[in-house]
Protein backbone atom coordinates (compact mmCIF):
# COMPACT_ATOMS: atom_id res chain seq x y z
CA UNK A 1 0.00 0.00 0.00
CA UNK A 2 2.75 2.35 0.71
CA UNK A 3 4.65 1.87 -2.09
CA UNK A 4 0.96 2.59 -4.35
CA UNK A 5 0.64 5.54 -2.08
CA UNK A 6 4.25 7.15 -3.00
CA UNK A 7 4.14 6.41 -6.69
CA UNK A 8 0.52 8.95 -6.78
CA UNK A 9 2.10 11.15 -4.79
CA UNK A 10 5.46 10.83 -6.97
CA UNK A 11 2.86 11.18 -10.08
CA UNK A 12 0.86 14.13 -8.70
CA UNK A 13 3.97 16.24 -8.20
CA UNK A 14 5.19 15.52 -11.69
CA UNK A 15 2.54 16.07 -13.11
CA UNK A 16 1.73 19.47 -11.49
CA UNK A 17 5.45 20.65 -12.28
CA UNK A 18 5.20 19.48 -15.90
CA UNK A 19 2.65 21.75 -16.29
CA UNK A 20 3.33 25.20 -14.24
CA UNK A 21 6.84 26.03 -16.38
CA UNK A 22 5.21 25.95 -19.55
CA UNK A 23 2.40 28.29 -18.37
CA UNK A 24 4.53 30.55 -16.58
CA UNK A 25 6.55 30.56 -19.86
CA UNK A 26 4.27 31.14 -22.08
CA UNK A 27 2.19 33.68 -20.16
CA UNK A 28 5.42 36.00 -20.02
CA UNK A 29 5.84 35.31 -24.48
CA UNK A 30 1.91 36.56 -24.51
CA UNK A 31 0.54 33.94 -26.71
CA UNK A 32 -1.99 33.94 -24.52
CA UNK A 33 -5.02 31.23 -26.43
CA UNK A 34 -2.67 28.64 -27.14
CA UNK A 35 -0.96 28.40 -23.58
CA UNK A 36 -5.02 28.67 -21.50
CA UNK A 37 -5.63 25.24 -24.05
CA UNK A 38 -2.37 24.01 -22.92
CA UNK A 39 -3.13 24.64 -19.26
CA UNK A 40 -6.28 23.28 -19.24
CA UNK A 41 -4.96 19.94 -20.74
CA UNK A 42 -2.56 19.88 -17.74
CA UNK A 43 -5.98 20.94 -15.17
CA UNK A 44 -7.46 17.73 -16.45
CA UNK A 45 -4.51 15.61 -16.32
CA UNK A 46 -3.79 16.85 -12.37
CA UNK A 47 -7.84 16.41 -11.30
CA UNK A 48 -7.57 12.72 -12.28
CA UNK A 49 -4.42 12.47 -10.74
CA UNK A 50 -5.80 13.71 -7.74
CA UNK A 51 -9.26 11.75 -8.23
CA UNK A 52 -6.87 8.78 -8.04
CA UNK A 53 -4.97 9.96 -5.15
CA UNK A 54 -8.35 10.32 -3.22
CA UNK A 55 -9.79 7.31 -4.14
CA UNK A 56 -6.67 5.43 -2.87
CA UNK A 57 -6.58 7.34 0.22
CA UNK A 58 -10.33 6.40 0.95
CA UNK A 59 -9.33 2.95 0.49
CA UNK A 60 -6.75 2.90 2.69
CA UNK A 61 -9.02 4.77 5.43
CA UNK A 62 -11.74 1.90 5.23
CA UNK A 63 -9.63 -0.97 6.01
CA UNK A 64 -7.82 0.49 8.42
CA UNK A 65 -11.01 1.94 10.58
CA UNK A 66 -12.00 -2.38 9.70
CA UNK A 67 -8.82 -3.57 11.43
CA UNK A 68 -8.70 -0.95 14.35
CA UNK A 69 -12.06 -2.27 15.12
CA UNK A 70 -11.06 -5.55 15.03
CA UNK A 71 -7.92 -5.02 17.59
CA UNK A 72 -10.47 -3.30 19.71
CA UNK A 73 -12.71 -5.66 20.03
CA UNK A 74 -9.61 -7.80 20.80
CA UNK A 75 -8.49 -5.71 23.43
CA UNK A 76 -11.93 -5.40 25.40
CA UNK A 77 -11.83 -9.12 25.89
CA UNK A 78 -8.15 -9.10 26.84
CA UNK A 79 -9.09 -6.18 29.26
CA UNK A 80 -11.59 -8.33 30.79
CA UNK A 81 -9.26 -10.97 31.65
CA UNK A 82 -7.03 -8.27 32.71
CA UNK A 83 -9.21 -7.31 34.87
CA UNK A 84 -10.46 -10.63 35.88
CA UNK A 85 -6.33 -11.49 36.63
CA UNK A 86 -6.11 -8.82 38.62
CA UNK A 87 -9.16 -9.39 41.32
CA UNK A 88 -7.63 -12.80 41.28
CA UNK A 89 -3.76 -11.98 42.25
CA UNK A 90 -5.74 -9.47 44.85
CA UNK A 91 -7.13 -12.65 46.25
CA UNK A 92 -4.03 -15.09 46.11
CA UNK A 93 -2.28 -12.11 47.74
CA UNK A 94 -4.70 -11.77 50.70
CA UNK A 95 -4.58 -15.45 51.01
CA UNK A 96 -0.66 -15.99 51.18
CA UNK A 97 -0.97 -12.61 53.61
CA UNK A 98 -3.27 -14.20 55.90
CA UNK A 99 -1.14 -17.72 55.48
CA UNK A 100 2.02 -15.63 55.94
CA UNK A 101 0.08 -13.97 59.37
CA UNK A 102 -0.82 -17.51 60.58
CA UNK A 103 2.77 -18.72 60.15
CA UNK A 104 3.56 -16.11 62.15
CA UNK A 105 1.27 -16.55 64.03
CA UNK A 106 2.59 -19.93 65.08
CA UNK A 107 5.97 -19.59 65.26
CA UNK A 108 5.21 -16.94 68.03
CA UNK A 109 3.25 -19.14 70.40
CA UNK A 110 5.13 -22.60 69.42
CA UNK A 111 8.54 -21.51 68.56
CA UNK A 112 10.33 -23.10 71.44
CA UNK A 113 7.95 -26.69 71.74
CA UNK A 114 7.75 -27.27 67.96
CA UNK A 115 10.09 -26.60 65.16
CA UNK A 116 6.76 -27.01 62.55
CA UNK A 117 6.86 -22.91 61.98
CA UNK A 118 9.88 -23.08 59.71
CA UNK A 119 8.29 -25.37 57.48
CA UNK A 120 5.32 -22.94 57.51
CA UNK A 121 7.66 -20.07 56.84
CA UNK A 122 8.93 -21.65 54.01
CA UNK A 123 6.02 -22.57 52.37
CA UNK A 124 5.15 -18.79 52.75
CA UNK A 125 8.02 -17.54 51.35
CA UNK A 126 7.63 -19.93 48.41
CA UNK A 127 3.68 -18.85 47.67
CA UNK A 128 5.11 -15.20 47.47
CA UNK A 129 7.71 -16.25 44.77
CA UNK A 130 4.67 -17.83 43.37
CA UNK A 131 3.37 -14.45 43.57
CA UNK A 132 6.24 -12.77 42.30
CA UNK A 133 6.38 -14.98 39.35
CA UNK A 134 3.17 -14.18 38.59
CA UNK A 135 3.60 -10.60 38.85
CA UNK A 136 6.45 -10.76 36.26
CA UNK A 137 4.15 -12.41 33.85
CA UNK A 138 1.62 -9.85 33.75
CA UNK A 139 3.90 -7.20 33.49
CA UNK A 140 5.26 -8.89 30.53
CA UNK A 141 1.79 -9.20 29.02
CA UNK A 142 1.34 -5.72 29.72
CA UNK A 143 4.28 -4.60 27.51
CA UNK A 144 3.18 -6.96 25.05
CA UNK A 145 -0.41 -5.35 24.99
CA UNK A 146 2.01 -1.09 24.90
CA UNK A 147 3.29 -2.61 21.58
CA UNK A 148 0.65 -3.94 19.94
CA UNK A 149 -1.01 -0.47 20.27
CA UNK A 150 2.10 1.32 19.08
CA UNK A 151 2.34 -0.97 16.33
CA UNK A 152 -0.88 -0.54 15.30
CA UNK A 153 -0.49 3.54 15.05
CA UNK A 154 2.31 3.05 13.26
CA UNK A 155 2.00 0.57 11.16
CA UNK A 156 -1.08 0.65 10.27
CA UNK A 157 -0.41 -1.08 7.22
CA UNK A 158 0.16 -4.30 8.10
CA UNK A 159 -2.00 -7.28 9.12
CA UNK A 160 -0.65 -9.45 12.20
CA UNK A 161 -2.68 -10.39 14.83
CA UNK A 162 -0.23 -13.36 16.49
CA UNK A 163 0.64 -11.16 19.09
CA UNK A 164 -2.95 -11.38 19.95
CA UNK A 165 -2.96 -14.75 19.76
CA UNK A 166 0.19 -15.44 21.89
CA UNK A 167 -1.39 -13.49 24.47
CA UNK A 168 -4.02 -15.41 24.93
CA UNK A 169 -2.39 -18.20 25.16
CA UNK A 170 -0.35 -16.78 27.87
CA UNK A 171 -3.46 -15.59 29.71
CA UNK A 172 -4.52 -19.46 29.69
CA UNK A 173 -1.27 -20.67 30.88
CA UNK A 174 -1.61 -17.72 33.68
CA UNK A 175 -5.15 -18.64 34.53
CA UNK A 176 -3.91 -22.51 35.06
CA UNK A 177 -1.18 -21.25 37.00
CA UNK A 178 -3.63 -19.27 39.65
CA UNK A 179 -5.52 -22.16 39.65
CA UNK A 180 -3.06 -24.48 40.79
CA UNK A 181 -1.90 -21.66 43.25
CA UNK A 182 -5.19 -21.47 44.83
CA UNK A 183 -5.12 -25.38 45.43
CA UNK A 184 -1.77 -25.57 47.06
CA UNK A 185 -3.43 -22.54 49.22
CA UNK A 186 -5.89 -24.74 49.98
CA UNK A 187 -3.75 -27.90 50.67
CA UNK A 188 -2.08 -25.48 53.00
CA UNK A 189 -4.59 -24.59 54.98
CA UNK A 190 -5.62 -28.17 55.84
CA UNK A 191 -2.08 -28.52 56.89
CA UNK A 192 -1.99 -25.76 58.89
CA UNK A 193 -5.60 -26.85 60.69
CA UNK A 194 -4.17 -30.37 61.31
CA UNK A 195 -0.76 -28.75 63.18
CA UNK A 196 -3.44 -26.13 65.08
CA UNK A 197 -4.82 -29.55 66.50
CA UNK A 198 -1.86 -30.42 67.70
CA UNK A 199 -0.88 -27.36 68.79
CA UNK A 200 -3.41 -27.70 71.14
CA UNK A 201 -2.95 -31.22 72.51
CA UNK A 202 0.48 -29.92 73.44
CA UNK A 203 -0.58 -26.65 74.87
CA UNK A 204 -2.70 -28.70 77.20
CA UNK A 205 0.14 -31.12 77.90
CA UNK A 206 2.09 -27.67 78.94
CA UNK A 207 -0.61 -26.70 81.62
CA UNK A 208 -0.75 -29.51 82.92
CA UNK A 209 3.56 -29.31 83.20
CA UNK A 210 2.95 -25.84 84.59
CA UNK A 211 0.00 -27.38 87.30
CA UNK A 212 2.95 -29.85 88.21
CA UNK A 213 5.88 -27.10 88.79
CA UNK A 214 3.06 -24.90 90.72
CA UNK A 215 2.21 -27.77 93.02
CA UNK A 216 5.63 -28.56 93.48
CA UNK A 217 6.74 -24.90 94.02
CA UNK A 218 3.80 -24.82 97.15
CA UNK A 219 5.29 -28.09 98.27
CA UNK A 220 8.67 -26.98 98.59
CA UNK A 221 7.31 -23.58 100.26
CA UNK A 222 5.43 -25.93 102.82
CA UNK A 223 8.15 -27.62 103.72
CA UNK A 224 10.65 -24.89 103.87
CA UNK A 225 8.53 -22.88 105.90
CA UNK A 226 8.09 -26.07 108.52
CA UNK A 227 4.91 -25.29 108.85
CA UNK A 228 2.22 -27.50 110.85
CA UNK A 229 0.07 -28.07 107.95
CA UNK A 230 -0.47 -31.24 106.74
CA UNK A 231 1.69 -32.17 104.10
CA UNK A 232 5.45 -31.31 105.69
CA UNK A 233 7.36 -34.16 104.53
CA UNK A 234 7.97 -34.75 101.06
CA UNK A 235 6.48 -38.02 101.08
CA UNK A 236 3.40 -36.62 102.10
CA UNK A 237 0.03 -38.01 100.60
CA UNK A 238 -1.78 -36.38 97.64
CA UNK A 239 -5.10 -35.28 98.65
CA UNK A 240 -6.91 -36.75 95.59
CA UNK A 241 -6.00 -38.76 92.06
CA UNK A 242 -6.20 -35.54 90.12
CA UNK A 243 -3.30 -34.26 92.59
CA UNK A 244 -1.47 -37.80 91.84
CA UNK A 245 -1.60 -37.44 88.41
CA UNK A 246 -0.46 -33.86 88.84
CA UNK A 247 2.67 -34.89 90.87
CA UNK A 248 3.34 -37.32 87.66
CA UNK A 249 1.29 -40.50 87.88
CA UNK A 250 0.19 -41.34 84.31
CA UNK A 251 -0.45 -44.80 85.22
CA UNK A 252 -4.49 -45.81 86.46
CA UNK A 253 -4.42 -47.90 89.58
CA UNK A 254 -4.62 -47.93 93.42
CA UNK A 255 -3.04 -45.02 95.11
CA UNK A 256 -3.22 -44.01 98.67
CA UNK A 257 -4.73 -40.45 98.91
CA UNK A 258 -5.74 -38.33 102.21
CA UNK A 259 -7.35 -35.60 101.97
CA UNK A 260 -7.79 -32.48 104.47
CA UNK A 261 -9.04 -33.54 108.04
CA UNK A 262 -9.27 -37.69 107.04
CA UNK A 263 -7.48 -40.35 107.54
CA UNK A 264 -5.34 -42.22 104.58
CA UNK A 265 -6.96 -44.21 102.48
CA UNK A 266 -6.82 -46.09 99.52
CA UNK A 267 -8.40 -45.48 96.19
CA UNK A 268 -8.60 -46.45 92.43
CA UNK A 269 -7.34 -43.74 90.15
CA UNK A 270 -8.49 -43.37 86.71
CA UNK A 271 -5.56 -41.55 85.19
CA UNK A 272 -6.47 -39.96 81.85
CA UNK A 273 -5.06 -37.81 79.68
CA UNK A 274 -6.36 -34.82 80.88
CA UNK A 275 -5.84 -35.50 84.70
CA UNK A 276 -6.64 -37.85 87.44
CA UNK A 277 -10.25 -39.53 88.42
CA UNK A 278 -10.85 -40.69 91.80
CA UNK A 279 -13.58 -43.93 90.86
CA UNK A 280 -15.98 -43.85 93.47
CA UNK A 281 -18.26 -47.25 92.25
CA UNK A 282 -17.80 -49.84 89.66
CA UNK A 283 -19.87 -52.59 88.28
CA UNK A 284 -19.00 -55.32 85.74
CA UNK A 285 -19.74 -58.64 86.60
CA UNK A 286 -22.32 -59.30 90.14
CA UNK A 287 -19.24 -60.36 92.11
CA UNK A 288 -20.57 -57.86 95.10
CA UNK A 289 -23.56 -57.88 96.83
CA UNK A 290 -24.70 -53.98 96.51
CA UNK A 291 -28.04 -54.52 98.67
CA UNK A 292 -26.13 -53.13 101.92
CA UNK A 293 -27.60 -50.79 104.65
CA UNK A 294 -26.48 -47.37 105.46
CA UNK A 295 -23.81 -48.00 107.49
CA UNK A 296 -22.00 -49.75 104.85
CA UNK A 297 -22.78 -47.28 101.99
CA UNK A 298 -21.76 -44.57 104.10
CA UNK A 299 -18.07 -46.66 104.89
CA UNK A 300 -17.91 -48.34 101.70
CA UNK A 301 -17.81 -51.84 100.57
CA UNK A 302 -16.35 -54.23 97.86
CA UNK A 303 -12.92 -54.82 96.44
CA UNK A 304 -11.23 -51.23 94.13
CA UNK A 305 -10.00 -53.59 91.75
CA UNK A 306 -13.00 -55.27 90.91
CA UNK A 307 -17.24 -54.04 91.75
CA UNK A 308 -17.35 -51.57 94.98
CA UNK A 309 -18.68 -48.62 96.64
CA UNK A 310 -16.20 -46.43 98.14
CA UNK A 311 -18.43 -44.78 100.76
CA UNK A 312 -19.98 -41.78 101.19
CA UNK A 313 -18.09 -40.33 103.50
CA UNK A 314 -14.99 -40.88 101.51
CA UNK A 315 -16.67 -39.26 98.76
CA UNK A 316 -17.77 -36.42 101.03
CA UNK A 317 -13.92 -35.63 101.99
CA UNK A 318 -12.36 -35.77 98.73
CA UNK A 319 -15.21 -33.61 97.16
CA UNK A 320 -15.53 -31.22 99.58
CA UNK A 321 -12.61 -29.31 98.93
CA UNK A 322 -14.08 -27.28 95.80
CA UNK A 323 -15.80 -27.48 92.51
CA UNK A 324 -15.84 -31.16 91.31
CA UNK A 325 -17.25 -32.98 88.87
CA UNK A 326 -19.00 -36.24 88.96
CA UNK A 327 -18.41 -38.38 85.60
CA UNK A 328 -20.75 -41.62 85.30
CA UNK A 329 -20.11 -44.15 82.75
CA UNK A 330 -22.06 -47.23 81.55
CA UNK A 331 -22.17 -49.83 78.69
CA UNK A 332 -24.85 -52.01 77.41
CA UNK A 333 -24.96 -55.78 76.49
CA UNK A 334 -23.70 -54.57 73.09
CA UNK A 335 -20.98 -52.86 74.70
CA UNK A 336 -21.91 -49.75 73.44
CA UNK A 337 -20.77 -46.70 76.30
CA UNK A 338 -22.14 -43.58 77.36
CA UNK A 339 -20.75 -40.91 79.89
CA UNK A 340 -22.60 -38.01 81.57
CA UNK A 341 -20.40 -35.32 83.32
CA UNK A 342 -22.39 -33.07 86.21
CA UNK A 343 -20.80 -30.13 87.64
CA UNK A 344 -21.42 -31.56 92.07
CA UNK A 345 -21.78 -30.56 95.67
CA UNK A 346 -21.77 -33.20 97.85
CA UNK A 347 -23.43 -32.50 101.87
CA UNK A 348 -21.91 -34.32 104.90
CA UNK A 349 -23.35 -36.85 107.50
CA UNK A 350 -25.51 -34.13 108.59
CA UNK A 351 -27.40 -33.47 105.63
CA UNK A 352 -27.13 -37.03 104.61
CA UNK A 353 -24.91 -36.67 101.76
CA UNK A 354 -27.18 -34.53 99.89
CA UNK A 355 -26.66 -34.41 96.39
CA UNK A 356 -26.57 -31.15 94.60
CA UNK A 357 -25.95 -30.89 90.90
CA UNK A 358 -24.47 -27.40 89.99
CA UNK A 359 -26.64 -27.02 86.71
CA UNK A 360 -30.19 -27.85 85.45
CA UNK A 361 -29.72 -31.30 82.96
CA UNK A 362 -28.65 -30.27 79.44
CA UNK A 363 -30.51 -33.01 77.46
CA UNK A 364 -32.89 -36.05 78.68
CA UNK A 365 -30.33 -38.27 79.18
CA UNK A 366 -28.81 -36.59 82.23
CA UNK A 367 -32.25 -35.91 83.60
CA UNK A 368 -32.24 -39.48 85.27
CA UNK A 369 -30.01 -37.46 87.93
CA UNK A 370 -31.25 -34.27 88.83
CA UNK A 371 -31.56 -32.29 92.41
CA UNK A 372 -33.40 -29.10 93.39
CA UNK A 373 -32.02 -26.77 94.82
CA UNK A 374 -32.09 -28.20 98.16
CA UNK A 375 -30.36 -31.24 97.11
CA UNK A 376 -31.43 -34.98 97.10
CA UNK A 377 -30.23 -37.21 100.14
CA UNK A 378 -29.34 -40.24 99.82
CA UNK A 379 -31.72 -43.25 100.90
CA UNK A 380 -31.05 -46.71 102.07
CA UNK A 381 -33.44 -49.72 103.06
CA UNK A 382 -33.04 -48.63 106.50
CA UNK A 383 -32.74 -44.37 106.23
CA UNK A 384 -35.82 -43.89 103.65
CA UNK A 385 -34.93 -40.25 102.66
CA UNK A 386 -35.95 -40.36 98.99
CA UNK A 387 -39.18 -37.88 97.79
CA UNK A 388 -42.02 -40.38 97.64
CA UNK A 389 -43.95 -40.51 100.71
CA UNK A 390 -45.71 -43.87 100.50
CA UNK A 391 -43.16 -45.66 99.51
CA UNK A 392 -39.28 -46.93 100.55
CA UNK A 393 -37.66 -46.96 97.07
CA UNK A 394 -34.00 -48.48 98.24
CA UNK A 395 -36.55 -51.30 99.68
CA UNK A 396 -38.58 -51.27 96.90
CA UNK A 397 -36.08 -51.56 94.54
CA UNK A 398 -32.47 -52.35 96.00
CA UNK A 399 -29.25 -51.17 97.14
CA UNK A 400 -28.87 -47.18 98.11
CA UNK A 401 -28.79 -44.09 96.06
CA UNK A 402 -30.03 -40.98 95.60
CA UNK A 403 -33.52 -41.91 94.79
CA UNK A 404 -36.10 -38.89 93.86
CA UNK A 405 -39.52 -41.12 93.15
CA UNK A 406 -38.42 -44.89 92.58
CA UNK A 407 -38.34 -44.28 88.75
CA UNK A 408 -35.21 -42.39 87.43
CA UNK A 409 -31.80 -43.95 88.04
CA UNK A 410 -30.48 -46.89 90.90
CA UNK A 411 -26.78 -48.13 89.71
CA UNK A 412 -26.38 -49.59 92.92
CA UNK A 413 -29.19 -51.88 92.07
CA UNK A 414 -29.05 -55.56 91.63
CA UNK A 415 -26.97 -56.78 89.11
CA UNK A 416 -28.71 -58.73 86.09
CA UNK A 417 -26.40 -61.19 83.51
CA UNK A 418 -27.51 -61.24 79.95
CA UNK A 419 -30.69 -62.29 79.71
CA UNK A 420 -32.38 -60.55 82.53
CA UNK A 421 -35.79 -62.19 84.50
CA UNK A 422 -38.55 -61.89 82.56
CA UNK A 423 -40.64 -60.96 85.64
CA UNK A 424 -41.00 -57.13 85.71
CA UNK A 425 -41.08 -56.63 89.32
CA UNK A 426 -37.76 -58.70 89.59
CA UNK A 427 -36.47 -56.72 86.72
CA UNK A 428 -36.91 -53.20 88.01
CA UNK A 429 -34.55 -53.78 90.83
CA UNK A 430 -31.30 -53.85 88.27
CA UNK A 431 -29.29 -51.40 87.65
CA UNK A 432 -30.63 -48.87 84.80
CA UNK A 433 -30.91 -45.44 83.34
CA UNK A 434 -33.95 -44.65 82.50
CA UNK A 435 -33.01 -41.91 80.07
CA UNK A 436 -30.38 -44.20 78.47
CA UNK A 437 -31.35 -47.82 77.78
CA UNK A 438 -34.76 -47.42 79.76
CA UNK A 439 -36.78 -48.36 82.71
CA UNK A 440 -36.46 -52.08 82.41
CA UNK A 441 -33.02 -52.79 80.41
CA UNK A 442 -30.51 -54.03 83.56
CA UNK A 443 -27.08 -52.27 82.27
CA UNK A 444 -23.70 -54.57 81.27
CA UNK A 445 -21.57 -52.03 83.57
CA UNK A 446 -21.78 -48.82 85.31
CA UNK A 447 -18.16 -46.51 86.86
CA UNK A 448 -18.55 -43.34 88.54
CA UNK A 449 -16.23 -40.60 89.32
CA UNK A 450 -15.06 -37.55 90.69
CA UNK A 451 -12.33 -34.80 89.79
CA UNK A 452 -11.57 -31.13 90.59
CA UNK A 453 -13.71 -28.71 88.57
CA UNK A 454 -10.58 -27.76 86.99
CA UNK A 455 -9.82 -31.03 84.90
CA UNK A 456 -12.62 -29.58 82.64
CA UNK A 457 -11.00 -26.05 81.89
CA UNK A 458 -8.15 -27.34 80.00
CA UNK A 459 -9.93 -28.91 77.02
C1 LIG B 1 -10.10 -1.41 30.11
O1 LIG B 1 -10.59 -1.23 31.42
C2 LIG B 1 -10.30 0.06 31.96
C3 LIG B 1 -10.83 0.05 33.38
O2 LIG B 1 -11.03 -1.23 33.88
C4 LIG B 1 -10.93 1.15 31.12
O3 LIG B 1 -10.57 2.39 31.65
C5 LIG B 1 -10.47 1.02 29.70
O4 LIG B 1 -11.13 1.96 28.90
C6 LIG B 1 -10.74 -0.36 29.17
N1 LIG B 1 -10.22 -0.49 27.82
C7 LIG B 1 -10.90 -1.09 26.85
C8 LIG B 1 -10.23 -1.16 25.55
O5 LIG B 1 -12.01 -1.59 27.06
C1 LIG C 1 14.42 -24.86 63.87
O1 LIG C 1 14.90 -24.98 62.53
C2 LIG C 1 15.98 -24.10 62.24
C3 LIG C 1 16.35 -24.30 60.79
O2 LIG C 1 15.32 -24.89 60.09
C4 LIG C 1 17.16 -24.41 63.15
O3 LIG C 1 18.20 -23.49 62.90
C5 LIG C 1 16.71 -24.30 64.60
O4 LIG C 1 17.76 -24.70 65.44
C6 LIG C 1 15.52 -25.17 64.86
N1 LIG C 1 15.05 -24.97 66.20
C7 LIG C 1 14.65 -25.95 67.01
C8 LIG C 1 14.19 -25.56 68.35
O5 LIG C 1 14.65 -27.12 66.63
C1 LIG D 1 3.86 -10.81 12.71
O1 LIG D 1 4.63 -10.74 13.88
C2 LIG D 1 5.56 -11.78 14.02
C3 LIG D 1 6.26 -11.63 15.37
O2 LIG D 1 5.52 -10.89 16.26
C4 LIG D 1 6.54 -11.76 12.88
O3 LIG D 1 7.45 -12.85 12.99
C5 LIG D 1 5.78 -11.88 11.60
O4 LIG D 1 6.68 -11.73 10.49
C6 LIG D 1 4.72 -10.78 11.49
N1 LIG D 1 3.92 -10.97 10.26
C7 LIG D 1 3.64 -9.96 9.40
C8 LIG D 1 2.76 -10.32 8.23
O5 LIG D 1 4.06 -8.82 9.58
C1 LIG E 1 5.84 -19.34 103.91
O1 LIG E 1 6.23 -18.24 104.70
C2 LIG E 1 6.13 -16.98 104.05
C3 LIG E 1 6.66 -15.93 104.99
O2 LIG E 1 7.04 -16.48 106.16
C4 LIG E 1 4.67 -16.72 103.69
O3 LIG E 1 4.55 -15.50 102.98
C5 LIG E 1 4.19 -17.84 102.81
O4 LIG E 1 2.81 -17.66 102.51
C6 LIG E 1 4.38 -19.17 103.50
N1 LIG E 1 3.99 -20.21 102.58
C7 LIG E 1 3.12 -21.14 102.92
C8 LIG E 1 2.78 -22.10 101.83
O5 LIG E 1 2.65 -21.23 104.02
C1 LIG F 1 -31.47 -37.56 107.61
O1 LIG F 1 -32.14 -38.80 107.57
C2 LIG F 1 -32.82 -39.12 108.76
C3 LIG F 1 -33.38 -40.51 108.61
O2 LIG F 1 -33.99 -40.69 107.40
C4 LIG F 1 -33.92 -38.10 109.02
O3 LIG F 1 -34.58 -38.41 110.22
C5 LIG F 1 -33.29 -36.74 109.11
O4 LIG F 1 -34.29 -35.75 109.26
C6 LIG F 1 -32.48 -36.44 107.90
N1 LIG F 1 -31.76 -35.23 108.07
C7 LIG F 1 -31.92 -34.17 107.27
C8 LIG F 1 -31.11 -32.96 107.59
O5 LIG F 1 -32.70 -34.22 106.31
Amino acid sequence: MKVTLANLLCFTVLASSGTSFPFERKTGVGKEKRVQYAAWDDVNVLAHGLLQLGQGLKEHVDKTKGQMRDISAKLKVFNGTVAELGKQTQRLQEDSEALKAKAQGLEDRESKMLNMSSELREKAEELLRERQRVNERMNKLEEKVDSMLQGESLETGSSNFSDARAIQWLLEAQNRRIDDLVERIKQQQEKLDKQNVRIRTLQSLIQVKNERLLLKRKEDDIHQNGSSEQRDSPNALASDCHEWFLRGETVSGLYTIQPSDSQPFEVYCEMTPEGGWTVIQRRQDGSVDFDQLWQMYQTGFGSLTGEFWLGLEKIYSVSKGGEHILKVQFSDWRDETQAIKYPFRLDGEENNYSLHILKSPADNLESALDTDAVGLPFSTRDKDNDQKNDLNCAKHLSGGWWFSNCGRSNLNGKYFMSPPPKQRHQRKQGVFWKTWRGRYYPLKTTVMMIAPAEIENKS
